[in-house]
């Protein structure tokens, strides 16, 4: 190990030492830095039957600066056993962050591509899109998924189309039909957002195959690529950034979200409209990985990049951000929806039903259930003043109160066209609500910090269930 490993770990351990695991808006459910800044979940897989969620970790700067991988293993997706660093930005091709990644799996290996981020030296005539920057291609493989090899690198910008500007990250990886496949985010010098597909036949030897993109330009930059296939129906999740007009007006700053994908975007391929994973304030960079009993599962960073108006509270204690509780994406019809992962079931525990309303105090930590929504009618409230409405053709998640202070940190309102509401779960944690609504065909999260648990809901008809979740 290098001095600077050596040392970067020492320091990543002392940060550590002063983790406030005891702060007020602490999650329960989710997972969250142990100290310190997190954003994208990466390198996501079930390994020898253990879960394993690294993270894009910053543990000296609550409000992000260079990037780690920190890492989670769990036996159930819910509770998580935090593991330390695993990668750090110790070598002239990472020096500037260990970026997102992934994992691919096979004959007993784990194979973690990530992005090398390099930022060359202040420089007037870098514009840091077409020069002052790197972004490498990076492999590290592990037999045990704790110990990890040395560092390979893979290719680096010259290896990739020139077109493209030095903005090419986040490789996703995945096996079809005996070859491996790499796709990652890309700008293009023309400012597009487009996804880049490489190809190889060993796991180390890559080379520029081809790319994917949208008949008109799609934003400026596409983040995180993911190629995914829910049961039979291929999708290409994308986190976009430079979404502009009338359409994107009221919209988080940078979405997540996928394209239909007809054909394969190996060979012939249409991409139907992009439809959001989730229309609320805290969503972005999901990444899927498959279970070994064949469920798709996606995880997601509960944070927004570049967002303004928002004062997140967890500052104060030391650290911020945390992923989503992880969902299985599964198929209803064309639809595709998100539901919880099902190890949640054991969990609960049912306090109450009841018709028409409820009110419950005091639960921190909670599923409701509302199901038979009679003619759009329904109103949730919780933690006081985060308001669930259906009004107008549209389903809102707002907030009452837009003080910084206040349970909203400073957020005001998303919604969601819809014609008709059927049903939602709503997946409460100490400062995060879920909202899934028709079977999840619809989400919204958001972050949010009640001084107490609250919630109160009424839909005119439809049945009310409230369960409490438990901790192991
Ligand atoms: C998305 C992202 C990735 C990048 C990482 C850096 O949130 O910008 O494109 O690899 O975060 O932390």
């Amino acid at each position: 190990m290098s001095a600077l490993t050596n040392d970067l770990k020492q320091l990543t351990v002392l940060a550590e030492k002063h983790a406030r695991w005891d702060g007020f808006f602490r999650q329960q459910l989710h997972l969250m830095p142990p100290v310190g800044w997190l954003n994208d979940p990466n390198g996501l897989c079930q390994f020898k039957g253990i879960y394993h969620s690294f993270f894009q970790y910053a543990p000296f700067n609550v409000n992000g600066g260079v990037k780690l991988w920190g890492h989670y293993t769990s036996a159930d997706m819910i509770d998580w056993k935090y593991e330390g660093a695993v990668l750090y930005p110790d070598q002239p091709f990472d020096c500037s962050g260990v970026y997102s990644g992934s994992a691919l799996v096979e004959e007993g290996r784990m194979y973690l591509y990530y992005t090398g981020n390099v930022k060359l030296e202040d420089r007037e005539d870098y514009d840091y899109i077409c020069t002052g920057r790197e972004a490498n291609t990076i492999l590290v493989t592990s037999e045990d998924g704790l110990h990890f090899s040395r560092k390979r690198e893979l290719m680096r910008n010259s290896d990739y189309p020139s077109d493209l500007t030095m903005h090419v990250r986040d490789p996703k990886v995945w096996k079809e039909d005996g070859k491996y496949y790499m796709i990652q985010g890309a700008r293009t010098k023309k400012n597009t957002g487009q996804a880049i597909v490489f190809q190889s036949e060993d796991r180390r030897n890559w080379a520029y195959r081809s790319r994917v993109c949208t008949d008109k330009p799609f934003g400026y930059m596409w983040e995180c690529p993911d190629y995914i296939n829910v049961e039979g129906m291929k999708i290409l999740s994308v986190s976009v950034q430079g979404l502009t007009g009338a359409e994107w007006v009221d919209h988080n700053v940078y979405q997540s979200g996928y394209f239909l994908v007809k054909g394969n975007i190996l060979g012939e391929y249409g991409l139907s409209e992009y439809r959001l994973w989730d229309y609320g304030f805290d969503y972005y960079a999901p990444q899927s990985f498959q279970t070994e009993d064949g469920r798709v599962v996606l995880i997601a960073w509960m944070g927004m990049p570049d967002c303004e108006e928002y004062t997140n509270r967890t500052i104060e204690e030391g650290w911020q951000h945390c992923f989503t509780f992880p969902r299985e994406v599964y198929r209803k019809g064309d639809a595709i929806c998100q539901r919880p992962v099902r190890e949640l079931e054991s969990r609960k525990q049912k306090l109450m039903t009841a018709s028409d309303s409820m009110n419950m105090e005091g639960h921190p930590v909670y599923e409701a259930y509302i199901s038979g929504v009679k003619k759009n009618q329904f109103r949730a409230v919780l933690g006081k003043e985060l308001i669930l409405e259906y009004r107008s053709g549209r389903f809102e998640m707002r907030f009452a109160d837009q003080n910084r202070e206040s349970v909203s940190a400073g957020r005001s309102l998303r919604y969601a066209d819809m014609e008709k509401l059927e049903n939602v779960r709503i997946l409460t944690d100490v400062s995060s609500a879920e909202v899934f609504l028709n079977d999840g065909e619809f989400v919204f999260t958001t972050r949010y910090y009640p001084e107490k648990g609250s919630f109160f809901a009424e839909a005119k008809g439809a049945e009310i269930e409230f369960f409490k979740i438990t901790q192991n």
